[in-house]
C-alpha cells in the first residue's frame, strides 16, 4: 500500500522532525515524509532534513501582505509534495483560520503541556509557576482556535522539585519524540477518527493514547 505523505512544518531546532525522519526510516512504518518547510531560513533543522534527503523549502513570513497569503503559498508547497497530512513541529507562526479549514482533520501539532493546561508560550514555565506535580504533551488536530483542537494522545510526565524550565522541557521531549511518530503511524493507518469533536483511536490497546513516563 502506498505510504502516507507528511509535510513537516519547523521554524527552529526541529528535534520533533527527526524523531518523525527517524521513524519513516523503518521500512514498516506506514508514513513517509515528503517535505519539510520552514518559514526561517535559519532553522537548525532544515539541515538535518537535507541530510536525510528530504525536500525542503524556505517560505519567509517576511514581505507577505497577511497570514492568509503566506499560508497559501506554504499549502501550495505542500500539495506539490502529495502531501495527506500536515504535522507542525515546532512552527512558530500564528496561522489564518483559512489554513486549518483547508487541511482539517490532516493537520496535526504537538504542544509540551497536558493540553487544555498551558496553551500558548513558555508552556513550561507556566506548568512551574502553576506547581502542577504532572505535566507532559499532547498530540491534537489543530483548528482555528489555538493550541485548542481535538486532542489525540498524550504523555505525561512528573514534575520534580528543583526542576527548572530547562529540565522540564528535556524530560518532556524525550515522550514528545515517542508520542509523535505513534500518532502519525495510528494516522497513516487509518485508526483516527473524529466524532463531534472527540478522537476516537481504532483498534489499540486500551490506555495507548497515554503514555506515563517516570523517568527523573
Ligand atoms: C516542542 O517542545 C514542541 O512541543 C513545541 O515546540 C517545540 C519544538 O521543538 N511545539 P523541536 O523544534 O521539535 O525540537
Amino acid at each position: 500500500m502506498a505510504k502516507l505523505k507528511v509535510g513537516i512544518l519547523i521554524s527552529g531546532r526541529g528535534s520533533n522532525m527527526a524523531a518523525l525522519i527517524r521513524a519513516a526510516q523503518a521500512g514498516d512504518y506506514p508514513a513517509e515524509i515528503a517535505c519539510v518547510v520552514s518559514n526561517r531560513e535559519d532553522a537548525a533543522g532544515l539541515e538535518a532534513a537535507r541530510k536525510a534527503g528530504i525536500p525542503t523549502a524556505v517560505i519567509s513570513h517576511r514581505g507577505y501582505p497577511d497570514r492568509e497569503t503566506f499560508d497559501r503559498d506554504v499549502s501550495a508547497a505542500l500539495e506539490k509534495h502529495g502531501v495527506g497530512l500536515v504535522a507542525l513541529a515546532g512552527f512558530l507562526r500564528i496561522q489564518s483560520a483559512w489554513f486549518p479549514e483547508h487541511w482539517a482533520e490532516r493537520h496535526i501539532n504537538i504542544h509540551p503541556s497536558l493540553l487544555p493546561a498551558f496553551p500558548g508560550l513558555h508552556v513550561q514555565q507556566q506548568a512551574l509557576d502553576a506547581g502542577v506535580r504532572v505535566s507532559g504533551c499532547t498530540v491534537h488536530f489543530v483548528t482555528p482556535d489555538l493550541d485548542a483542537g481535538p486532542i489525540i494522545a498524550q504523555a505525561a510526565v512528573p514534575v520534580l522539585a528543583g526542576d527548572t524550565e530547562e529540565t522540564l522541557s528535556a524530560r518532556i521531549l524525550r515522550q514528545e519524540h515517542l508520542l509523535y511518530p505513534l500518532v502519525v503511524r495510528w494516522f497513516a493507518e487509518g485508526r483516527i477518527a473524529i466524532a463531534d469533536g472527540r478522537v476516537s483511536v481504532r483498534d489499540i490497546p486500551p490506555g495507548a493514547t497515554l503514555l506515563f513516563s517516570a523517568e527523573p
